[in-house]
């Protein structure tokens, strides 16, 4: 399996190599909101500099379904990117053709050139032979450092290892380290916090989780859809009446599995999801009609960190509540503090990543106290259900 290190044995003087990044980064008004993404790229740019090799960046930007469009054009990226990497980049407005081409054949020893989005074009997202192969062109090696886009069977993910020798990069293996040591061989017991609104998009991930983990933490709006099937009224809070059997499933599940699988016992409630409304907390049991359970209860927090004081090993994915709405972020605050000063104490090792889950202990300002966070959404997630990803596999 040809790791980063394999690659720099190699001579590189020279050498074009074709590197799959991920700068599908927060831009507002042509500025960049959050850098992480670009950042986690620098190292493997840096250390083929080094070997005197030339980069050639490709990666997708938004989804512009095939088509040039302004709005999703990486040209804002090219001054952060120079910055960051402390020397100019060059520009190809376009990914394949003669000015890509040409482009290419006039980079010299030292410097990257980044090229326009890939999803410019339709065979990126079909991953279309000769698209991949027009990638190629005067390519020596690939890299694929996009873990985040690894779930994604494109033609720069997938299609071009067909022609290029292919190696892992820096950031994607130490990304794939971090997961694989939470979920092939953590320090036990091992605990998952899950949370966000809808048991529906995480059933695949508690079903896979089951078999792993020791406990298994349920918040969010999610947990409302498995207080109802225990047959309690959830009043207006936000549920899925159409998976309350798969709840019940996954309660039943998790005790074959001798997985501790623990809901919230009390919430705070409210009228209004808005800033600053009025609320009070509720028992599980005694949800009002009239009210809409909004976070995590004191109680709760309480158990949860609780568990989390008996564990080794923390993997997180969403947020225990409402937590962009003041003030029903609490709860998602007081146990991401609690996990990170444990992590600081070096007490638990914690990984956290996928959705909104960057984003909520961001609000709870503990983002860098973690062992690690992941910057990927959809691929953090599949990876979570077992599944290879296609952008691993071939290079695996
Ligand atoms: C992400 O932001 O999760 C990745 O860049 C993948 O983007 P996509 O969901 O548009 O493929």
């Amino acid at each position: 399996m040809p790791s980063s290190k394999e690659l720099f044995k190699l001579d590189l003087t020279n050498k074009l190599i074709l590197v799959r990044v991920d700068l599908n980064l927060p831009v507002v008004n042509g500025v960049v909101q959050d850098e992480t993404r670009l950042q986690s790229v620098l190292p493997t740019i840096q250390e083929i500099i080094k070997k005197g090799g030339k980069v050639v960046l490709c990666s997708h930007f938004g989804r512009p379904n095939g088509e040039y469009n302004k709005k999703y054009s990486l040209k804002p990226l090219i001054e952060p990117l120079s910055k960051a990497l402390n020397f100019p980049i060059v520009f190809s407005p376009t990914c394949i053709g003669p000015e890509a081409e040409e482009l290419k054949n006039n980079l010299k020893e030292g410097q990257t050139l980044l090229l326009e989005n890939l999803r410019f074009h339709k065979g990126e997202e079909t991953n279309n032979k000769d698209f991949s192969e027009d990638l190629t062109l005067g390519i020596d090696y690939f890299v694929n450092d996009a873990f985040s886009c690894s779930h994604r069977r494109h033609s720069s993910t997938v299609g071009v290892t067909n022609f290029l020798p292919s190696f892992m990069g820096i950031h994607l293996e130490k990304e794939i380290k971090a997961l694989e040591g939470v979920l092939n061989n953590p320090n036990k017991p091992v605990a998952a916090i899950i949370g966000g609104s809808k048991v529906s998009t995480k059933i695949d991930v508690i079903n896979f989780l089951l078999k792993k983990m020791d406990i298994i933490i349920i918040g969010g709006a999610m947990a409302n859809t498995f207080v109802a099937a225990k047959g309690l009224d959830v009043g207006k809070s936000l549920f899925e009446k159409e998976c309350i059997d798969l709840a019940k499933e996954l309660i039943e599940k998790s005790q074959n599995n001798n997985c501790n699988l623990i809901l919230p016992t009390d919430f705070i409630v409210s009228k209004n999801l808005k800033k600053h409304a009025e609320y009070t907390t509720a028992n599980f049991d005694s949800l009002l009609h009239n009210m809409m359970a909004l976070d995590i209860g004191p109680k709760s927090i309480e158990l949860f960190n609780n568990n989390i004081n008996n564990c080794k090993t923390i993997l997180w994915n969403g947020p225990l509540g409402a937590f962009e709405t003041y003030p029903f972020d609490k709860g998602t605050n007081k146990v991401a503090s609690h996990v990170s000063s444990l992590t600081k104490q070096k007490k638990i090792l914690s990984v956290a990543g996928g959705g909104d889950t960057v984003s909520a202990l961001n609000n709870a300002k503990v983002l860098n106290d973690f062992s690690y966070v992941s910057t990927a959404g959809g691929a953090f997630l599949e990876w979570l259900e077992g599944r290879v990803l296609p952008g691993i596999e071939p290079i695996s």
